[in-house]
């Protein structure tokens, strides 16, 4: 099979790539550009650790083609801290003790990030739990997870 050229926008960065047609947006990002944020788990859909956000929705990356996704804006979970500056998602995840493993961390953080930025009023807790409900944590019971996101979407008022 041939590459061919794709050129993605990844953290307000262009990059012009050769890819395979049938490489996924989550193997480019951490296989060829070593964005290795983005978590591989089941790479089929089922348990949100390849969360980045397309043109500021959750998506999973491994489902996802690269070569669908050219041209439109990626946020990863290294795009998120303004230099030393966590994003408040990021630095309310660590205040929260929202973080154990780390490994559903990025996914969480960016699925937290999308709800927030789309919130027409505080997020209740249940619509947390809806907002992360494709989003799985092996280590914290959710329930610091969802404190960390509410007190974003409160900040938010
Ligand atoms: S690795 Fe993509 S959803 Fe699990
Ligand atoms: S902190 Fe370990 S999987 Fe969520």
């Amino acid at each position: 099979m041939e590459k061919r050229e794709v050129t993605l926008n990844i953290n307000n960065e262009v990059h012009h790539l050769e890819i395979f047609p049938h490489e996924t947006l989550r193997e480019v990002l951490r296989e060829r550009l070593g964005l290795t944020g983005t978590k591989a788990a089941c790479d089929d859909g089922s348990c949100g650790a390849c969360t980045v956000l397309l043109e500021g929705k959750p998506v999973r990356s491994c489902l996802l083609l690269a070569m669908e996704v050219e041209h439109q804006h990626i946020t990863t979970i290294e795009g998120l801290a303004d230099g030393e500056q966590l994003h408040p998602m990021q630095q309310s995840f660590v205040d929260h003790h929202a973080i154990q493993c780390g490994f559903c961390s990025p996914g969480m953080i960016l699925t937290g990030v999308a709800a927030v930025e789309n919130q027409q009023k505080p997020l209740s807790r249940d619509e947390i739990r809806e907002a992360i409900s494709g989003n799985l944590c092996r280590c914290t019971g959710y329930a610091k997870i969802i404190d960390a996101i509410e007190a974003v979407s409160k900040k938010q008022e």
